[in-house]
């Protein structure tokens, strides 16, 4: 065969023009597909023997071959060429270059429609996967931080004003919550990532007698997808994909943005290690939070992605269409940036001194024991619209004269509301005001502890 020559080349009289076969290729990097290409070349292979659609030797002839293809990738004794097209092509046109004629056999039942998709599902299945475990991970790097902090105050911001105090654990482990969302809807779309299209082919199915479940089973799948127009035409399970993993850069943005605040001069609540920031090229004393910067950078990519495979989708007409190719380069820039920055960031976060004292001084300033005050009239009968316009005034008062909540006097609170007595210094204490939310969520230590024991019950468990 012509080095050159198409697989499809039977009904052309003039070779594809240069240009359109650099504008068409995507082998540059779909090649990132190779394993899960043969992999599934292999399954399929088996099936059609099983099926007796081809002989058992020339199945393994085939087989062995694909075996061949996948050490000389790996060993980088194999490179593609724009004229290869795809990874699909790429790989079969080796195929037959070195078995002759019988490579030829390994195409019958199916098409590269079904065939790109098995392989996005078979790669996205692993990186699902993969991705699940580097969240765990970063969750039980909160869960250490929250035990090592259980003690730790911290002001709690609403507006970014200080709000009311809470315990440093129970902000890392307000992270840990989110991230066991965003797990909960990696492994909900992987159940629809895995899923298999196989037999499907072009778009109709095929004549031959193939047997779908056998394909299926050799490759772990558990289902066969139900309809062959709609299995070439999908990439739902792409988008919910790269929608998972923007959320999961949504919130590890918003957790950077926090580093980023806390570890100004301002705010003085953290210090990254010298190791995960980096210097400024004019002024000396810079120490600067880029990494936590690009992560917060980078989820503006994985936006772009949801964005572009959405709107890839919206206006094809069905089944499968060449725009479809534009499907990859999203998707791979999806996984890699939401897994580098799942790792760059857990170890970044480990890699961070929180400062104790300065969160404890900051949150004894600034009234956030005021709702507590409020609280404190409400168990005293006072209605709490009554209450919360007392201890405006009180606050008022206090800021008018410079004083802070705990330097009133008796009397002085007593101009405010006559049933004030001793005990309201004890429950504008920052230990207290946290103590007292105990319940469910609250963020008192007993409560904190509490959802620790569990989420390491829970994971005992998995
Ligand atoms: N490279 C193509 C893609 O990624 C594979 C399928 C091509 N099918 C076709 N009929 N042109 O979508």
């Amino acid at each position: 065969m012509a080095k050159n020559k198409k697989l499809w080349s039977g009904r052309f009289q003039k070779p594809t023009d240069e240009i359109v076969e650099r504008f068409t290729a995507s082998v540059h990097y779909d090649r990132r597909l190779y394993a899960y290409d043969i992999d599934g070349s292999i399954a399929h292979a088996q099936m059609l023997a099983a099926e007796k659609i081809i002989s058992g030797a020339e199945a393994a002839r085939i087989i062995k071959a694909l075996k061949k293809i996948r050490q000389d990738i790996e060993k980088g004794k194999l490179s593609f060429s724009v004229a290869d097209e795809d990874i699909h092509m790429a790989i079969e046109k080796e195929i037959v270059r070195s078995i002759g004629e019988t490579g030829g056999k390994l195409h019958a039942g199916r098409s590269r429609n079904d065939q790109v998709v098995l392989d996005v599902r078979l790669f996205l299945r692993a990186e699902t996967r993969q991705i699940d475990l580097l969240i765990s991970r970063l969750q039980a790097s909160l869960v250490r931080l929250a035990k090592k902090h259980i003690k730790t105050i911290m002001p709690g911001y609403t507006h970014l004003q200080k709000a009311q105090p809470v315990l440093l654990a129970h902000y890392f482990l307000a992270f840990w919550e989110m991230f066991e969302r965003d797990r909960a809807r990696f492994k909900n779309c992987g159940e629809r990532i895995n899923v298999s299209p196989s037999g499907a082919a072009a778009l109709a199915g095929t004549g031959l007698p193939i047997d779908r479940r056998k394909t299926a089973k050799m490759l772990k799948i558990p289902v066969v997808s139900k309809n062959s127009m709609d299995t070439v035409a999908d990439r739902d399970f792409i988008a919910e994909f790269i929608f998972a993993a923007a959320l999961t850069m949504m919130h590890l943005s918003r957790f950077c943005e926090d580093l980023i605040l806390w570890s100004s001069g301002e705010f003085d609540f953290a210090e990254i290690s010298d190791a995960y920031t980096t210097g400024s090229s004019i002024m000396p004393q810079k120490k600067n939070p880029d990494v936590a910067e690009l992560i917060r950078g980078k989820t503006a990519r994985v936006y772009g992605d949801l964005m572009a495979i959405l709107t890839l989708l919206k206006g094809l007409p069905m089944t499968y269409n060449r725009d479809l190719q534009e499907d990859k380069e999203p998707l791979f820039d999806a996984v890699d940036t939401v897994k580098d920055c799942v790792i760059v960031f857990t170890r970044m976060l480990v890699n961070t001194e929180f400062k104790a004292e300065r969160m404890y001084a900051a949150a004894a300033d600034g009234f956030s024991t005021a709702t507590d005050i409020a609280e404190y009239l409400v168990k005293k009968g006072v209605p709490f619209r009554k209450a919360h316009e007392i201890v405006g005034k009180v606050v008022a008062h206090c800021l008018a004269g410079g004083q802070t909540l705990a330097q009133l006097s008796l009397a002085e609170y007593r101009k405010f509301y006559k049933g004030f007595s001793d005990d309201i210094y004890d429950v504008i204490r920052l230990e207290k005001a946290i103590g007292a939310r105990k319940h469910t969520g609250g963020t008192a230590a007993s409560s904190v502890t509490k959802r620790i024991k569990e989420i390491e019950k829970n994971k005992n468990k998995s």
